[in-house]
């Protein structure tokens, strides 16, 4: 099947502590660029080749952590048929009216098993990447590339309860494949479930957590390994917190960084990965080679990694 359906994480609402910190840190250091500011004084942003009007919402509070992830379906019908599949699942589904989320057409929210909040949503006004549809050209305006040079919103990492009901959601009701998982090796529990739903190694992830609803990382996509070790040289410029240096990732491929916003949540630059097709059996990896599947370069799993979670 062409992608229909879930087209992608279109929008990640975080909780940070200030503001200007955080405008700092998301804004003028990774380069995202700040879109609107709400009557209550939330933040959205954009990476430059998206081309709807924003993927992150910043809103101040006492805690950091997630507020809520909001999947981009293809078309309004795409909602319809979806609200009564997700219903028969056992969730409970609520209806936002279109505006109530700026720029978005109506929505559809309901809780996760593992405790996260998640919309859906068909339509977002579309602002594009600056390059145009007719003729566009390879390079973006000037002033377009700037900080970490991040090209989009790639996934989310949610830590949280119940991760195989979230696995039969994803999988029976949205079709997604459960491109890859990580098990324990003696008891064969599954501790981290990647789902993808596209020809990406994954869309979203969740990883087993004692309690729910909690927030491991965001990841945005660079271009290339090489812009990864160019967003490291800006990092360590401005002394922004690293979880985990660059290094690749066993599941996924990826190249990746992990750092810190200045609220304590979890950011990643990733690039590169496998081309993942439906039609691919789910690759399974266990605790004896848990280094290696979190981070290949030097087969060493990180606590922090593994513990530290908004
Ligand atoms: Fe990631």
């Amino acid at each position: 099947m062409a992608l229909r359906g879930l087209l992608r994480v279109g929008e990640v609402a975080i909780r940070v502590m200030d503001m200007k910190l955080s405008r700092r840190h998301y804004g003028d250091r990774m380069g995202l660029h700040e879109v609107m500011e709400d009557a209550d004084g939330r933040v959205y942003y954009k990476a430059w080749d998206e081309h709807d009007h924003h993927s992150i919402v910043l809103r101040q509070a006492d805690s950091p952590g997630l507020d809520y992830f909001a999947f981009k379906v293809y078309d309004d019908k795409t909602l319809t048929d979806l609200e009564p599949k997700i219903r028969a699942f056992g969730l409970e589904v609520k209806h936002i009216a279109a505006g109530v989320y700026p720029k978005s057409g109506r929505r559809l929210e309901f809780m996760l098993p593992s405790g996260h909040r998640m919309q859906l949503y068909a339509h977002k006004e579309q602002v594009g990447n600056t390059l145009g549809y007719l003729n566009p050209g390879v390079v973006p305006d000037e002033h377009v590339i700037r900080g970490f040079n991040i090209n989009r919103l790639d996934h989310v990492l949610l830590g949280g309860t119940n991760i195989d009901d979230n696995v039969r959601l994803f999988t029976e009701v949205f079709e997604f494949d459960l491109s890859e998982k990580l098990i324990d090796h003696e008891s064969k529990a599954s501790l981290a479930v990647f789902l993808s739903g596209s020809t990406k190694p994954h869309d979203v992830a969740f990883v087993l957590q004692p309690e729910p609803g909690r927030f491991h990382h965001v990841s945005f996509l660079l271009e290339s390994a090489h812009d990864v070790i160019k967003a490291a040289d800006r990092i360590g410029k401005y002394r922004i917190p690293v979880d985990v240096g660059p290094n690749r990732h066993g599941v996924t491929r990826g190249a990746t960084i992990y750092f810190f916003d200045p609220s304590g949540n979890r950011n990643e630059v990733f690039a590169e990965g496998y081309v993942h097709y439906p039609d691919t059996q789910t690759l399974v990896w266990d605790t004896t080679e848990l280094g290696a599947a979190t981070f290949h370069q030097d087969f060493t799993p990180r606590e922090s990694f593994l513990t530290v979670l908004t």
